[in-house]
């Protein structure tokens, strides 16, 4: 009688908590499937997206901002989001590629000069990260400054790269993809050939060798590893859950059986 009783209940909380680990097993590949997405999308459908409140809250993107304003292109940007199909893919360098900006400079630019330099960092499109492969193949690609102001790009293996002749660089993380709008951190200033001419002074950076400089940036890997790691975790962490869950299951049944069995 008495066995037959822990039995009884044995086999219960056993058959339970496999159909728990069931479930458990069962759902997790939901999120590892939504991974690859650059950016968490906040809500459903927002028709308006606010550049100046998504740059003040990113960044620091200060510097630019601040031209966006005084050069009155942040209009053109919010009403190339606001109001074309294609939407918009903007460059931004943090405030410290400004800093860093020395040999040609930004000061002695005029007026017209500056606001095409600012319009340049962006494409009148939207371009999702994966989108940037096939335009590789383009050759120079025009930006929101029109005419001459074109750049060009590569894809090394997941990372972009950004080519005005003057400046070469990479995105570095993404602060906003969803169509129609795509704002891309950028680790320079881009400075394009049509106001600074194409005698560029060989002398920049050791960087151009292609071979090793995206391996030898510490910031290359860094956006490699934010692309990578989200996929392996979610799994790894479910088989943890699954084996914690048997382990609390056996833990239940030993307490279980011995309190019968005190009876
Ligand atoms: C956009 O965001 C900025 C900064 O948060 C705010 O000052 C501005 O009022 C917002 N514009 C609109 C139209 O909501
Ligand atoms: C963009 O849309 C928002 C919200 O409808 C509006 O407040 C803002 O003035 C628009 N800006 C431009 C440049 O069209
Ligand atoms: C800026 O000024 C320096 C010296 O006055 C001059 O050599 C240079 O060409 C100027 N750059 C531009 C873009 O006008
Ligand atoms: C961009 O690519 C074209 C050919 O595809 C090349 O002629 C041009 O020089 C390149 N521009 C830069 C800045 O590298
Ligand atoms: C979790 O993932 C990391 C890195 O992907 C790996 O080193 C580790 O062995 C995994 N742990 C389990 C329990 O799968
Ligand atoms: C239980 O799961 C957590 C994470 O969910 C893990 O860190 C821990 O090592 C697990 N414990 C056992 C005993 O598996």
């Amino acid at each position: 009688m008495e066995f037959s009783r822990i039995f009884m209940i044995s086999c219960s909380v056993l058959l339970l908590c496999s159909s728990l680990a069931y479930v458990q097993a069962a759902s997790p590949p939901a999120p590892v499937a939504m991974s690859p997405t650059t950016t968490p999308a906040p809500a459903p459908a927002p028709a308006y997206v606010n550049l100046t409140y998504l740059l003040s809250v990113a960044g620091p993107f200060q510097t630019f901002l601040d031209y966006l304003e005084s050069t009155k292109v942040m209009d053109t940007f919010q009403n190339q989001a606001n109001n074309t199909e294609q939407g918009i893919t903007i460059f931004v360098p943090k405030d410290n590629a400004f800093k860093a900006l020395k040999k040609p400079s930004l000061s002695n630019l005029s007026d017209d000069q500056l606001k095409s330099l600012i319009l340049f960092h962006a494409l009148p499109k939207y371009y999702a990260l994966a989108d940037f492969n096939g335009l590789s193949a383009k050759g120079p690609v025009s930006t929101l400054a029109g005419g001459l102001y074109t750049m060009n790009f590569t894809d090394d293996s997941g990372t972009v790269l950004l080519n005005s002749g003057w400046t070469r660089t990479k995105i570095s993380s993404a602060v906003h993809s969803t169509d129609p709008v795509a704002i891309y951190q950028v680790d320079k200033v881009l400075l394009p050939e049509a106001i600074f001419g194409t005698d560029i002074p060989p002398t920049p950076a050791p960087a151009p060798a292609p071979d090793i400089s995206p391996a030898a940036d510490t910031p290359s890997a860094e956006s490699k590893e934010t692309g990578s790691s989200p996929k392996s975790s979610p799994s790894n962490s479910s088989s943890h859950r699954i084996l914690n869950l048997s382990i609390w299951c056996q833990l239940v049944l030993a307490v279980l059986g011995g309190s019968v069995l005190l009876r």
